[in-house]
């Protein structure tokens, strides 16, 4: 039925690469772990110092006590690398094993370069595609998903998926309302296939975007009229609080219910769910729609607060560093917020409690990160000479020629300098304008503006 409607034709060569590849389905596993989080400690009480708030009111509200912030030499970046390096670690792989690097971040150092290409370029994964994945806090969910997926294609066969972010950067820190809530924090885990059924076994991925206005951070092209209203203010969190709670509340349990059914299983076959760490209210409630034990929910807002997509490889890391979770445990992870978005997913765990010994493939995976560091001012340096051969002298004296012909061009004809870089006139009409200016300029002058119906 699939292939209904699709002309069947002699195989091109073009695509006998991808007849070559595996064509039963691989399973995608979770190999390693990782965390990060800046030693900078923000408690309840530091806070009632710079809003009008209480340690009570976060405690009982949110189950707050603290969250990490990062120091100004601290970055999205780094603190994602440092997770991803713990997380190779435990998988006892090298970077240049890695095929394909996802992060997700609603905090990213650049809209481009992406945080994954810098933190696949601090590794040394010179094998790897990278990219960044923006779905805030179900980012992390989303992330795996995408990696996940293509491993079981047999594309690629080891993945690091990082959930990273610097939130203390684009907090507002005069709204009590949403500053109190977020912390700064990375989480990795490195996915590898495997023909070992297990891993990762469903995952549910939703968004409605008609939600889209409750929790926003508004960057480089937003809508002027948006930030207009004295609420919202450029690079900064804004939150309809009590909206997103009703939200949360409405989709956790269904979503982990979906993923649950999507693998044949229910809430009581789950060792550990690992919810987006948003509230303790949140968490507690998850636990109730699920009607099972709030112990199998886990839980460490209480140190981190809400680090966004961070927050779910945080705890997940966490959990598996404490070996709460042993091989043929069933993990559900649920992620929500801006979007709106949320996805939950179905995990097989599949790796041995505790960390493997350091093995000799450490040695080299300390010399892959040296290199790294070398190659680094080695390419850029190597990028300058390029920049001195005889070719490119020539080419960028030709580009300043033209540069100056059209510059010359343009004063002879006097062209308008445009208001806003919206009105930028095209080459075509820039050219007419002028020549109209050359035939009737006084005219012009005393021409009423024109109006849009054309009069
Ligand atoms: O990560 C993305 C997903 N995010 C979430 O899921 C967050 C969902 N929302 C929440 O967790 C909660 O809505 C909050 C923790 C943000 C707020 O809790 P709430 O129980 O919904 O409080 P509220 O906003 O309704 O505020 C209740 C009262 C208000 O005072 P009045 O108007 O009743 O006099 C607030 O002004 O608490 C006041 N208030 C505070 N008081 C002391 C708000 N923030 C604070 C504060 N300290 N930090």
């Amino acid at each position: 039925m699939a292939d209904q409607g699709i002309p069947t034709r002699p195989l091109h060569r073009s695509r006998l690469a991808f007849t070559s590849r595996p064509r039963t389905l691989r399973y995608a596993h979770i190999v390693g772990w990782g965390f990060e989080v800046p030693s900078q400690v923000l408690s309840n009480s530091d806070l009632e110092a710079i809003v009008d708030t209480d340690d009570e009111w976060i405690t009982t509200r949110t189950g707050i006590k603290e969250r990490r912030i990062a120091e100004p030499r601290e970055t999205t970046t780094s603190l994602a690398t440092r997770a991803a390096q713990k997380a190779l670690d435990v998988a006892d792989l090298l970077p240049s094993a890695i095929d394909l690097v996802i992060v997700a971040t609603a905090t990213p150092e650049y809209i481009f370069p992406s945080t994954a290409s810098m933190v696949q370029d601090y590794l040394g994964a010179t094998n790897a595609g990278a990219f960044d994945l923006s779905a805030a806090c179900s980012g992390f969910v989303y992330a795996l998903d995408m990696a996940a997926s293509k491993i079981r294609t047999g594309e690629i066969n080891c993945a690091v998926v990082i959930g990273a972010e610097t939130l203390s950067r684009v907090v507002d820190w005069a709204d009590r309302g949403t500053c109190i809530l977020f912390g700064d924090g990375a989480g990795a885990v490195v996915l590898q296939g495997s023909d070992v059924p297990g891993g990762i076994l469903s995952s549910v991925l939703r968004s409605d975007g008609s939600g889209w206005d409750m929790l926003t951070l508004p960057t480089v092209s937003s809508r002027d009229t948006y930030l207009q209203d004295g609420l919202h203010e450029m690079h900064r969190i804004y939150m309809d609080g009590k909206g997103v709670y009703r939200f949360a509340t409405r989709i956790i349990g269904d979503s982990i219910k979906a993923a649950l059914d999507q693998a044949h299983l229910t809430p009581d076959d789950l060792a550990l769910v690992i919810p987006h760490q948003a509230n303790q209210r949140i968490i507690e409630y998850a636990a109730k729609t699920l009607k099972i034990p709030v112990e199998r929910v886990y839980s460490n807002i209480e140190r981190y607060g809400n680090t966004s997509a961070a927050s779910i490889p945080l705890a997940l890391a966490e959990a598996a560093g404490r070996e709460l979770l042993k091989p043929g445990d069933l993990v559900a992870f649920v992620g929500f917020g801006g979007g709106l978005s949320w996805a939950s997913m179905v995990v097989e765990w599949s790796a041995l409690p505790g960390r493997p010994a350091r093995s000799l493939t450490w040695g080299r995976r300390q010399g892959e990160y040296a290199l790294a560091w070398l190659r680094r001012p080695l390419v850029r340096l190597w990028r300058r000479i390029m920049l001195l051969s005889p070719q490119a002298i020539a080419r960028r004296a030709r580009e300043r020629a033209e540069a100056a012909r059209d510059r010359a061009q343009a004063a002879r004809e006097n062209l308008p300098t445009p208001a806003l870089p919206r009105e930028w006139p095209r080459r075509d009409d820039a050219a007419r304008r002028g020549e109209a200016a050359r035939r009737e300029p006084a005219a012009r002058q005393d021409e009423p503006p024109p109006t849009d119906n054309g009069a």
